[in-house]
């Protein structure tokens, strides 16, 4: 009985082995693409090792591509087009192309594997984008979840940016995060500053990058970012301006009235800033001096609720409430937004109410 018992066991073991053997095998024989030529521009080769993706095997050869989610496929930022060796394309880049998209080869560059060689072609103006080596000079808590991070760029040493735009900050492999992986962060800073960059950070509960910021990285690190990217920019009209963000959707409105001051600009411009409780409320002496340097500056910050024994005597209620009580005629300006798609397609809709013409409305999602 116990013989027989144990020769089971013997068999399955062994039959188990076998399997594992013939999986490592054939992953082995599967997933082995060697080397794959990468034809850019019909200007320029480059020799990767396959079964990456496109995007990371171009970030590896600092070719960098924008991206707002790590290369997750939620963002629909990381468009080239893929001439030829790319494949079919795939049900999860399906929402972010249109038919004449499709019909032009652009492709999700995250969702593209190297297979094989490829030949595609980058935007000229991509090649611009750089990779900064950094280190952390200044970590400055603004609230209880959101830090101000400055980083003095150590090579290149400067940079130019427009307002509005955001960097990609490389979270290296720490603990549990066994990958590197990027995140994209919109730069606060003053434009003027051209050797720092600072990004305002907000901490999300195991979030991947938000973690490694908020409790391992330290000052003096040494930190990689590189960009810059984005659309999101003042337009050079005289349009009254009306800016909207909560928690570190302040970050790139900070970065635009730092511009705005250092431009001399008079537009009209109010600034709704929505927090949920008092301690939401950040960077209010800043904006409260930007009042005081800008001509015609006016900023509204609105607490939705207060903790038994606190006051606050400003606006109360939801920043919704308070761009509906304070926004008059608002058909002739121009919107700016940053935070959560919640916030940002509740505020369009009011906004639209209000009588803005949807072109005239820009924002930046942190999603
Ligand atoms: C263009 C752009 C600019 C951005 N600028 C900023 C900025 O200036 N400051 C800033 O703090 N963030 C900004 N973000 C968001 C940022 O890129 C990250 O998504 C965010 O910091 C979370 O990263 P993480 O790695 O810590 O979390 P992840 O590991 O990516 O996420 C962990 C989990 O939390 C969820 N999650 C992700 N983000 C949030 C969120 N914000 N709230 C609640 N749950 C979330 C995810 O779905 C996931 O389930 C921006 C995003 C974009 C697209
Ligand atoms: S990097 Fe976001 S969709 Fe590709």
């Amino acid at each position: 009985m116990i013989i027989t018992l144990i020769i089971s066991v013997l068999i399955v073991s062994a039959i188990g082995a076998a399997l594992a053997f013939v999986l490592v095998l054939s992953e082995k024989k599967f997933n082995d693409y060697g080397q794959c030529k990468i034809n850019i521009n019909e200007e320029k080769e480059l020799i990767v090792t396959g079964g990456k993706n496109l995007l990371s095997a171009l970030g590896e050869e600092k070719i960098f591509i924008p991206s707002a989610c790590g290369g997750r496929g939620t963002c629909g930022l990381c468009k080239l087009k893929v001439l030829e060796g790319g494949g079919s394309v795939l049900p999860t880049e399906e929402p972010f192309l249109d038919k004449a998209e499709i019909a032009s080869n652009m492709r999700l560059s995250c969702q593209v594997k190297v297979r094989n060689d490829l030949k595609i072609f980058i935007p000229p103006e991509l090649f611009a984008i750089r990779e900064y080596n950094c280190k952390c000079v200044e970590i400055t808590d603004l609230t209880y979840d959101i830090k101000q991070f400055r980083f003095e760029l150590v090579d290149p040493s400067n940079i130019n940016f427009i307002p509005g735009q955001f960097m990609q900050f490389l979270t290296p492999v720490y603990d549990t995060n066994t990958e590197e992986t990027y995140r994209a962060y919109s730069i606060s800073s003053d434009p003027a500053d051209k050797n720092h960059i600072e990004l305002i950070i907000r901490l999300v509960p195991n979030g991947i990058c938000t973690t490694y910021c908020f409790k391992y990285l330290k000052i003096g690190d040494p930190v990689r970012l590189n960009g810059p990217y984005g659309l999101f920019r003042l337009t050079d009209t005289d349009a009254p301006i009306v800016f909207i963000a909560g928690g570190s959707g302040m970050a790139p409105i900070k970065c635009m009235l730092h511009h705005m001051k250092n431009t001399n600009n008079k537009r009209k411009a109010t600034y709704y800033f929505g927090a949920n409780k008092l301690k939401d409320l950040c960077c209010v002496d800043l904006m409260h001096q930007f009042e005081k340097e800008l001509a015609n500056f006016r900023f509204v910050p609105s607490v939705a609720a207060t903790e038994p024994g606190e006051t606050w005597a400003g606006v109360k209620g939801l920043v919704t409430n308070a761009i509906n009580d304070d926004l008059q005629d608002a058909s002739n300006s121009e919107a700016y937004l940053c935070g959560s798609p919640g916030m940002i397609d509740a505020v369009i809709k009011l906004l639209r109410q209000k009588g803005i013409d949807e072109k005239n409305i820009f924002y930046d999602k942190f999603e």
